[in-house]
C-alpha cells in the first residue's frame, strides 16, 4: 500500500502524498477508504461470517463525519456515538437509527430525548440515575426502548491510564457490586427493555487477555442475575480497544486474535454455567479508522542545539493530534518528497503551538531535511480528527478521503471567519 514513485513521493493509497499536500495544503488530514473497507471486510468474513448471532458496531468517537457513516453503513457495520453532537451527525447523514448504539457517562436529558425521539437501536445505561431519565422520557413518547447496562468488569488492561476503563476505579459503568440493584430497577421499568450488558475495558490493547477476563467475569454476572432474577441475557456488547500499527515496537494483530478467543470463551463458560449463548457485538473505532489515516506537514523552521537535539518544526502539531501531549502517544513519519532516501539525522517533530509539550514525535530517523519539505505521519486515522481543537486559534486541516479513483474534501478546511463565528464583539 504505502510505495514510492519514479519521483521517489511517499504513496498512499495509490495516492501521491506530495500532490496531496501541494493541492490541499497542510496540514492536512488523509483518510483511505480502501483501508477502512479492508478492514471492514476482514471484520465481516473472520467475524461476523463466523459466528452466528454477532454484530460489529464502529465506535465513532475515534473519527465521524457524515461521509464516515455512509461508509460504514455501506459495510454494514452499525455504528457507537457517545454525545448529542455525534448522533446529529448519524441523523444527518441518515445512518440507520436501528443500528445505533448510544453510550455516555453522563448523557443529558436532551441527549437521551434525541436519541429516543429518532428511535436510536440501544441505549447504554451507564448508572443508576439514567435508568428514570430514560423511562420518563420514554413513557412520553409512548415507546418502550430497548437498552444494555455497562459493567465495569474489574479487569486491568496494559495500556496507558487514560484509555483504561475496565478497572473497578472508574467513571465509566455500572461496578460489579451494584449490577443486581440497576438490573432489578430496569426490569421495573415499563418502558425499557433490557436486552444485555456492555463491557470496554480500554483502548490500544495488543493482547487478548484482558477481554477473555472481562468475558469470564460478565458471564459470572449474568449467570447470577439468571438464577437471582431470572432474566436471561439476549445481547454481550464486548467493546472495542483492539490496537494497531503506530510503531514498529507494536505487535499488531488480526481482528480474529481478539474476537476467536471472546468467542471462545463465551461457549465454554456458557456451556459451564448452562447459560443460552447470547449475541454478540463487538464495537472497535481505532481498528477500523486508525490505519487509514495519515496527516501531511510542512516542514519548517528547523533548529539544531548543538551536542543537545535538532527541533524539526511543522505547520501543524498538538491541535490536530493531542495524543502525544495527551498520553504520550507515539507516531512514525517519513519525509515524503525523499521516501527512499537514507537516513542521516535523528529530530524531534515538533508542532507549531504555544506549548514546550507539543512535541508529535521524539528521535525520528530522516533524510537532511529542510524548509517546504512534506512530513507525513502515519496511522493518524483515529482520535486525530475527533480531538482537535482551535488551541492558539489554529484552524482545523481539512479532510480528504482517498476513494478508488478519486479524492474528495469529506471536511473543509477552516477559515479564520469560522473559528471567530461564534464569538460576539462587546
Ligand atoms: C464504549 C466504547 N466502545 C468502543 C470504544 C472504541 O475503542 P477503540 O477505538 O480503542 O476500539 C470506546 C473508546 O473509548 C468506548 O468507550
Amino acid at each position: 500500500m504505502n510505495v514510492v514513485n519514479s519521483r521517489k513521493n511517499f504513496i498512499f493509497s495509490g495516492y501521491d502524498t506530495v500532490e496531496l499536500a501541494k493541492k490541499y495544503g497542510t496540514p492536512l488530514y488523509v483518510i483511505s477508504k480502501e483501508v477502512i473497507k479492508d478492514k471492514c471486510k476482514e471484520i465481516r468474513n473472520d467475524f461476523l461470517y463466523k459466528y452466528d448471532n454477532t454484530k460489529a458496531v464502529y465506535a465513532g468517537k475515534a473519527f465521524l463525519t457524515m461521509a464516515m457513516c455512509r461508509i460504514i453503513e455501506e459495510e454494514g457495520l452499525g455504528l457507537d456515538v457517545v454525545s448529542g453532537g455525534e448522533l446529529y451527525t448519524a441523523i444527518k447523514a441518515d445512518f440507520p437509527m436501528r443500528d445505533v448504539i448510544f453510550h455516555g457517562n453522563n448523557k443529558s436529558t436532551d441527549e437521551i430525548k434525541m436519541a429516543i425521539e429518532n428511535n436510536a437501536g440501544r441505549i447504554v445505561i451507564d448508572h443508576m440515575d439514567e435508568i428514570s431519565m430514560i423511562e420518563d422520557i420514554a413513557s412520553n413518547f409512548n415507546k418502550k426502548v430497548k437498552v444494555l447496562i455497562r459493567v465495569t468488569p474489574g479487569v486491568n488492561s496494559n495500556t496507558h491510564k487514560y484509555i483504561s476503563t475496565g478497572q473497578r476505579d472508574s467513571k465509566f459503568g455500572v461496578p460489579i457490586d451494584n449490577i443486581h440493584e440497576v438490573v432489578s430497577k430496569t426490569l421495573c421499568s415499563e418502558h425499557i427493555e433490557l436486552m444485555g450488558f456492555h463491557f470496554h475495558i480500554g483502548s490500544g490493547l495488543y493482547e487478548n487477555v484482558s477481554h477473555i477476563s472481562a468475558v469470564k467475569a460478565l458471564l459470572k454476572i449474568i449467570k447470577i442475575i439468571k438464577d437471582d432474577l431470572g432474566f436471561i441475557t439476549k445481547e454481550l456488547n464486548t467493546g472495542g480497544g483492539f490496537g494497531i500499527y503506530y510503531t514498529k515496537k507494536d505487535c499488531v494483530k488480526p481482528i480474529s486474535y481478539y474476537t476467536d478467543s471472546i468467542m471462545e470463551t463465551l461457549y465454554k463458560y456458557c456451556n459451564e454455567l448452562d447459560l443460552d449463548i447470547p449475541k454478540v457485538t463487538i464495537e472497535p473505532g481505532r481498528w477500523i479508522i486508525g490505519e487509514a489515516g495519515i496527516t501531511l506537514y510542512t516542514i519548517g523552521a528547523i533548529k539544531e542545539i548543538p551536542g543537545i537535539r535538532t527541533y524539526v518544526s511543522v505547520d501543524g502539531g498538538l491541535p490536530d493530534n493531542p495524543r502525544p501531549a495527551l498520553y504520550e502517544a507515539k507516531y512514525e513519519a517519513v519525509i515524503a518528497n525523499k521516501y527512499n532516501e537514507k537516513p542521516e539525522m535523528i529530530v524531534t517533530i515538533a508542532g507549531k503551538c504555544c506549548e514546550t509539550g507539543d512535541i508529535l514525535i521524539h528521535d525520528l530517523s530522516v533524510p537532511e531535511v529542510c524548509k517546504g519539505d512534506v512530513l507525513v505521519v502515519i496511522s493518524t486515522g483515529a482520535y486525530n480528527y475527533s480531538m482537535a481543537s482551535n488551541y492558539n486559534k489554529l484552524p482545523r486541516p481539512a479532510v480528504v478521503l482517498l476513494d478508488e479513483d478519486e479524492e474528495k474534501i469529506i471536511v473543509n478546511r477552516e477559515t479564520y471567519d469560522d473559528i471567530l463565528k461564534n464569538e460576539n464583539m462587546i
